[in-house]
């Protein structure tokens, strides 16, 4: 029996997409499932797209691998993983390749992985986006671990990745967990990306009074300018959408309360312990769970808001237009400060600029800004601030009057704007000269002798508050 190039194990969507890409880009590929006739199913209907090795047991898939092995996880991230994880490992030899393609935490990954290098075997936890589409067709793939594993899995990913301009859209991330955080990351700027196109559509709806139909034209339009991204072009979809049921726009007839998986909540919970601000992310997962409390929103609906309604014409448009850009690009550096940090944190040497690259074509936040970001990076590798790049600081200069207006309408006539407004106080506490935090640093000196640094001197100090107010060394 011929043995195949690579594996796949878990074949729901995601897994049976990616075995396919493989087999169309000429691998023969090992598949398994726990269930054998989803396998079956798999060969049945695709067998024709090129080599598939199916196994009923994961004993017959990992024999039926070439060696060095390489076998790709696609089960749900969880607990489930391990068992699967332990299972292969235990079938597998130094030198093969566990590769986990779920969405698992980096920590997870970093434990996984520590615990199969001391058995020789590489695990290589890889973001993997774009859904079912982009695993089918060219997803955005972001794999961590060793250097041998990407020698080896490297031109494999690269084949079957979405490609911009001709350029792969994976390059190995980095060390240990790196590839999974990236990927969280990805998701939390999924997230906010997301959450500020919703308070576009809202604050426009609401203060114009314009259909859902009428504001996929305006998103229409957006896409062919600054904002040219995937989800502004599926956004204008779905506000196109109308219910066959009931003949009302699609938007309407759905429950108002966004979900989620966690990959977002894991990137404010990262970030909050690498201490970095991603407010953008944050304001967005936060907006998920206030929509997911329908006993305190029916409890808070009697609650009066502004008098005023409608304001303003259609120059709102374009204003809400540049409100979106320019948190859109707070929401990414705050990002990139995140991945910088966490690069920082854990030595994984992240090439920033790379990250911007792979995540063009291909994942869900995939948009033309990226080639802007990247271009940031190609010039200033250790750009402290996405914000203080040249070309970024012109955009948010020309956009913060528009930006301003947008946030003081939306206050006026009551309709939320999280991102919109975090954004923008973002934007105005890096630019600031002196914060208040002076006064934070006053406050935790008085009551807990927490002391503080002097503008004109070095060391700490402390004042003796409760005495006779004078200022000592500390
Ligand atoms: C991707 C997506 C994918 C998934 C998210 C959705 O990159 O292809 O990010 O990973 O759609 O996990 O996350 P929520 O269910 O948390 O919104």
């Amino acid at each position: 029996m011929d043995l195949a190039d690579i594996g796949v194990t878990g074949l729901a969507t995601m897994g049976r997409n990616l075995a396919r890409n493989l087999a169309r880009h000429g691998y023969a590929v090992a598949v398994h499932n726990r269930t054998y006739g989803r396998t079956q199913q798999l060969v049945k209907e695709f067998g024709g797209e090129g080599t598939f090795v199916p196994s009923e047991d994961l004993a017959a898939f990992v024999a039926s691998l070439k060696r060095p092995r390489r076998a790709i996880i696609m089960v749900k991230a969880g607990a489930g993983t391990d068992a699967v994880i332990d299972q292969l490992a235990d079938l597998m030899e130094p030198g093969d390749m566990i590769v986990d393609g779920g969405n698992a935490h980096f920590d997870d990954t970093r434990r996984r992985e520590a615990a199969l290098r001391e058995r020789g075997i590489h695990f290589v936890g890889t973001g993997i986006s774009g859904g079912e589409e982009g695993a089918l067709n060219g997803p955005s793939i972001m794999p961590g671990g060793s250097k041998e594993s990407w020698e080896a899995l490297g031109p494999i990913l690269q084949d079957i990745a979405a490609k911009v301009e001709g350029v792969p859209c994976s390059v190995h991330v980095g060390p240990d967990g790196a590839g999974h955080f990236v990927k969280m990351v990805h998701n939390g700027i999924e997230y906010s990306d997301m959450q500020l196109i919703a308070e576009s559509y809202d604050l426009l709806r609401q203060a114009l009074g314009a259909t859902p139909a009428e504001l996929a034209e305006v998103f229409r339009e957006w896409n062919r300018g600054d904002l040219d991204s995937y989800l502004i072009e599926i956004t204008a979809e779905v506000l196109d959408q109308v219910d066959a049921e009931t003949g009302k726009p699609f938007v309407d007839i759905v429950v108002d309360q966004a979900e989620q998986k966690g990959t977002g909540r894991w990137t404010v919970q990262s970030a909050l312990d690498l201490g970095v601000p991603v407010t953008g992310i944050a304001e967005a997962t936060f907006a998920r769970a206030l929509s997911g409390h329908p006993e305190q929103r029916a409890a808070a609906a009697a609650l009066r808001g502004p008098k005023l309604s409608g304001v303003g014409g259609r120059e709102l448009i374009e204003d809400v237009r540049q409100a979106l850009y320019a948190s859109k690009i707070v929401a990414y550096a705050q990002g990139f400060d995140q991945m910088a940090a966490a690069s920082k944190e854990y030595g994984w040497d992240l090439d920033l600029g790379a990250m911007a690259t792979i995540w063009r074509g291909g994942c869900i936040i995939r948009a033309k800004f990226l080639d802007r970001i990247r271009a940031a990076y190609d010039a200033d590798p250790s750009l402290p601030t996405l914000l203080a790049d040249p070309t970024f600081a012109a955009v948010l200069d020309t956009a913060q009057e528009a930006w301003r207006r947008v946030v003081t309408t939306a206050v006026q006539i009551g309709v939320p704007t999280p991102g919109f407004s975090s954004a923008l106080a973002y934007y105005d506490g890096l630019r600031r000269d002196r914060l208040p935090a002076a006064l934070v640093q006053g406050l935790r000196d008085y009551f807990g002798a927490h002391t503080y640094h002097r503008v004109d001197k070095e060391g700490a100090f402390h004042t003796d508050w409760s005495g006779d107010r004078a200022e000592h060394s500390a």
